[in-house]
């Protein structure tokens, strides 16, 4: 049995651990970022079906990119957000976003994609692509 033992812990009867932040561990720095002017587009990559992207844009944003590389779980966020003109979702690697240009998110979510990646040169690409 897994026991959610408050924000952050999982324990399942043998050993506790860390999960998956949420959105309110991530709000003190978007609080900083909201400083600097609203708006602007949230990128979630490996976007999985979080809901963290989808929270984030109630922050304040304009709009929010979703992408994974995963075409099944592309199809469930699809149909999730089919109606919400603020919501773009593409199946995209992480490594090569080309349909995005350079510029286009102001903020990027991660949340356990980055751990997903084997290797050096696969996470720096990512990164590399977060940040252009
Ligand atoms: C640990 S899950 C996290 C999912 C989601 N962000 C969450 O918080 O629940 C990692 C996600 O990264 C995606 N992923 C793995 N490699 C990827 C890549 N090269 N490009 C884009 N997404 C990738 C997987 O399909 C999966 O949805």
């Amino acid at each position: 049995m897994i026991d959610m033992q408050g924000e952050g812990m999982v324990n399942t009867g043998h050993q506790s651990f860390f999960t998956y932040r949420t959105r309110e561990f991530v709000a003190p720095y978007l609080e900083s970022i909201m400083a600097r002017g609203a708006g602007g587009t949230v990128l979630d990559v490996g976007c999985g079906g979080s809901a963290m992207g989808f929270e984030v844009l109630q922050e304040g944003f304009f709009d929010l990119v979703l992408t994974d590389v995963s075409t099944e779980i592309i199809d469930i966020m699809r149909e999730r957000f089919a109606g919400d003109a603020r919501v773009r979702v593409e199946v995209a690697d992480c490594r090569q976003m080309t349909f995005l240009p350079d510029g286009a998110a102001d903020v990027v979510v991660d949340k356990g994609t980055l751990d997903a990646l084997s290797g050096d040169d696969h996470k720096r690409d990512m990164l590399r692509e977060c940040a252009r």
